[in-house]
């Protein structure tokens, strides 16, 4: 397994992954049209790769295992997990074939590092009540939790 830096290509693969972070429960609550056609979930990934976008693939060959990716929202139009201007929003997913294998652990590590290259003082997310799995992951990689929207919580993790 390798990770990649992810481009503009992987709008596909992201869309994938961004499912799969709404749908975390196995259960299909989103479809795909859903998720990209709505004005407030089409905010983390409408016209992926933009200024600021960073993100990572995690590959095994040339097949796609996992991604992480991350924006910066505006106060005006905001993600779930937004805390500030300046702190863009993590967004990830593993493909379920290939889960607790250390995939999402590296992904989260390597956008650390992408987030602190590129200057950022933090990074946020959001996690739904329930999402053990990554939760467990978050706390391990230093985050915290700031806050409360809805069924989640927002966590931050300083830089
Ligand atoms: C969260 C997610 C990205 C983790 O990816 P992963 O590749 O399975 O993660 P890793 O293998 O690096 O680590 C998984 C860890 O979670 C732990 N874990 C797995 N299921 C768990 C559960 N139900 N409760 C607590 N911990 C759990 C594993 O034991 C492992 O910990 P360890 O490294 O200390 O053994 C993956 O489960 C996923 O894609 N979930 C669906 C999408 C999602 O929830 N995205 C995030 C939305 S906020």
């Amino acid at each position: 397994m390798r990770l990649r830096e992810a481009t503009g290509d992987d709008l596909e693969l992201l869309h994938d992954m961004l499912l799969e972070a709404f749908n975390w429960d196995g259960t299909t609550r989103f479809t795909r049209s859903e998720v990209i056609g709505d004005p407030h979930t089409a905010r983390y990934l409408g016209g992926w790769r933009r200024p600021g976008d960073f993100g990572l693939v995690a590959v095994d060959g040339g097949t796609p295992l996992g991604a992480i990716w991350a924006r910066a929202l505006p106060a005006a139009a905001p993600g779930y997990g937004y805390v500030a201007d300046d702190v863009p929003e993590i967004g990830m997913a593993v493909v379920r074939a290939h889960h607790g294998r250390g995939v999402g652990s590296a992904l989260l590590a390597g956008c650390l590092e992408q987030a602190r290259a590129l200057g950022w003082r933090a990074v946020s997310l959001s996690v739904e009540d329930g999402n053990a799995a990554a939760r467990a992951l978050y706390l391990r990689h230093g985050f915290t939790v700031v806050g409360r929207n809805g069924g989640s919580d927002t966590m931050l993790r300083d830089l």
